[in-house]
């Protein structure tokens, strides 16, 4: 069947977020750059992935990793030049890949040209570009979300300006038009480039409560998260999008699946936007399992919202904020890592919607063990590492925020990517500016190319099941057995196109019964993570099931 699939390219499209940082570095100095990604586009092309978002690679002080910009316009040093950019662009387009960027524009660094003149005197054009207090006083106590208040003094002005995360990155005035037209600007500057579109950062935030606005007790971010009104700003900023044939995802925290189609429905603001609901699932205490119900509820939640139509999602287990996902979600013991990374992704893979997939996923890397502190790097876990600590250094204490941070800091996903099994796992030749995850002697690319039944050929296997059945683009979905605390059940369907999937969730064997509806001899598997287990082989569903630990089932209807 060659009928074109979608009206949108980006519909049958499966991405690639890249961490530039942590990916791999071409010069020697440690650090990921561009011309690292370029050497890479071979294995995102073999993989079969279709675009990569890049993290951002402006110019920055990194004080929260290039999420504090200092020049729109430029491409931070230690990535490389504006050429380099270019010719990435260039060569991942000859290779049939399209690239987005990371478009931060809900607050600037500290050291931003706009935010040094606005600190300069309230008859500074600039000065309104930013937020500020009236007078020195605070004008509430809400809490950013990095830690500590949202309100930073300015000797100078007798005045705070406002922060929703670090210090060092002030919020810009979205009620300011010029500002307005200032950034949208710099979007047309960077489409006019040739690139395909925006991740769009911390979007949900751009909109700020009055300030005497209480903070929900449940929710202390509440005041500056989806506030009333931000709409105005949105549709402003969607109507310079829709200039381009691009792509726009947002990053869209708080936002509730009721409020879908408004976001990313057919006249939404985004085309996708990343919901958090699923995500946040995974903290949980140390023993704890993963809240399997609450997951299918989140996710079919979504899934249901822009069914038929009416808009589309944007999948993903794993980003370079959260730990990584065969920890959280999965099981990471050496019996189990490699079945629960591929019992994820058939989970997530097979929704419906746009994949992401976080680099290092794809190999089922897990969080690091992280064994002094000084290896902890991001801005939110040294806070947090500060406050624990207190005034001494006891060595208790330190044993068990390493503990703690090996298994909740965004580090996690930020050790460089294992290539191969060599000293720094072919990321650098030089020293490495985060430890490499010493596991990479046996997770790594290398490896798992040759491995008939590695996770990495397991996701090229997933990969092409998208490309190849219409039903996983186009088709609806329906879930059953949506109070079952270990199995995931649901079923994507197209006019008389079928596709069962049935993931197992836990390390505990499970017992299912499946409705009437797909009960029947009319079924084949089509993939498995479990190919050494013959006993689900079968064209007959039976009306029980005994699922194993972890076992995926891909069926399709004959
Ligand atoms: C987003 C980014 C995160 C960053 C924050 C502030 O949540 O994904 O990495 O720290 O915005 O820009
Ligand atoms: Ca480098």
């Amino acid at each position: 069947m060659t009928k074109k699939r979608t009206d949108k390219w980006w519909k049958d499209a499966v991405a690639y977020q890249i961490y530039p940082k942590s990916f791999k570095d071409s010069n020697g100095d440690g650090i990921g750059d561009l011309n690292g990604i370029r050497e890479k586009i071979g294995y995102l092309k073999d993989l079969g992935v279709d675009f990569v978002w890049l993290n951002p690679v402006y110019q920055s002080p990194n004080v929260d990793n290039g999420y504090d910009i200092s020049d729109y316009q430029a491409i931070n040093p230690e990535f490389g030049t504006m050429d380099d950019m270019t010719q990435l662009i260039e060569e991942a387009h000859a290779n049939g890949i399209k690239v987005i960027m990371d478009l931060v524009i809900n607050h600037t660094s500290d050291q931003h040209p706009w935010f040094l003149e606005a600190c300069k005197g309230e008859d500074n054009p600039y000065h309104d570009y930013y937020i500020w207090s009236d007078t020195a006083e605070k004008p509430n106590d809400w809490q950013s979300i990095f830690g500590g208040s949202v309100w930073e003094y300015v000797p100078s002005l007798k005045k705070n300006y406002f922060h929703v995360f670090a210090k060092e990155q002030p919020d810009l005035n979205w009620e300011n038009k010029q500002m307005r037209e200032s950034i949208f600007r710099m979007i047309r500057w960077w489409l006019d480039q040739g690139i395909d579109g925006f991740r769009i950062d911390a979007i949900s935030h751009i909109k700020k409560s009055s300030w005497e606005t209480k903070a929900r007790p449940d929710w202390p971010h509440s005041p500056f998260t989806n506030v009333k009104g931000i709409g105005k700003y949105l549709k402003e900023l969607s109507a310079v999008f829709k200039e381009y044939d691009i792509v726009t995802v947002g990053e869209a925290s708080g936002v509730t699946a009721e409020e879908a189609t408004e976001w990313v429905g057919n006249d939404g603001y985004f085309n996708m936007i990343f919901e958090f609901e699923h995500i946040s699932l995974w903290q949980r205490d140390k023993n704890e399992a993963v809240d399997v119900v609450g997951l299918k509820r989140a996710l079919g939640r979504w899934q249901r919202a822009l069914d038929y139509g009416e808009g589309w999602n944007a999948l993903y287990m794993e980003n370079h904020d959260v730990p990584r996902s065969v920890s959280v979600f999965g099981n990471d013991t050496p019996q189990y890592r490699a079945r629960s990374a591929k019992a994820l992704a058939t989970m997530y893979l097979l929704l419906q919607g746009t994949p992401f997939i976080y680099q290092g996923q794809e190999l089922g890397m897990p969080n690091m063990t992280f064994t002094a502190i000084d290896q902890l790097d991001d801005v939110t876990a040294k806070n947090q590492i500060k406050d624990l600590l207190g005034e001494k250094d006891q060595a208790t204490k330190t044993l068990e925020i390493l503990e703690l941070m090996s298994s909740v800091s965004r580090d996690n996903s930020r050790t460089p990517m294992q290539w191969d099994w060599s000293d720094n796992a072919e990321f650098s030749t030089g020293k490495p500016w985060m430890a490499v995850n010493p596991n990479h002697k046996t997770i790594n690319v290398a490896q798992q190319r040759v491995e008939k039944s590695s996770i990495l050929n397991y996701y090229k296997q997933l990969i092409h099941l998208r490309k190849t059945k219409e039903v996983l683009v186009s088709g609806h979905y329906v879930d059953y057995l949506p109070k079952h605390k270990q199995v995931y059940v649901y079923e994507r369907f197209l006019e008389k196109e079928r596709l069962l999937v049935i993931v197992n969730l836990t390390k505990d064997e499970a017992e299912i019964k499946l409705p009437q509806t797909v009960v029947g001899k009319d079924w084949s598997l089509l993939l498995t993570n479990s190919v050494e287990d013959k006993s689900q082989q079968t064209t007959v569903i039976a009306s029980k099931m005994t699922i194993a630990p972890y076992q995926a089932l891909v069926y399709v209807h004959n």
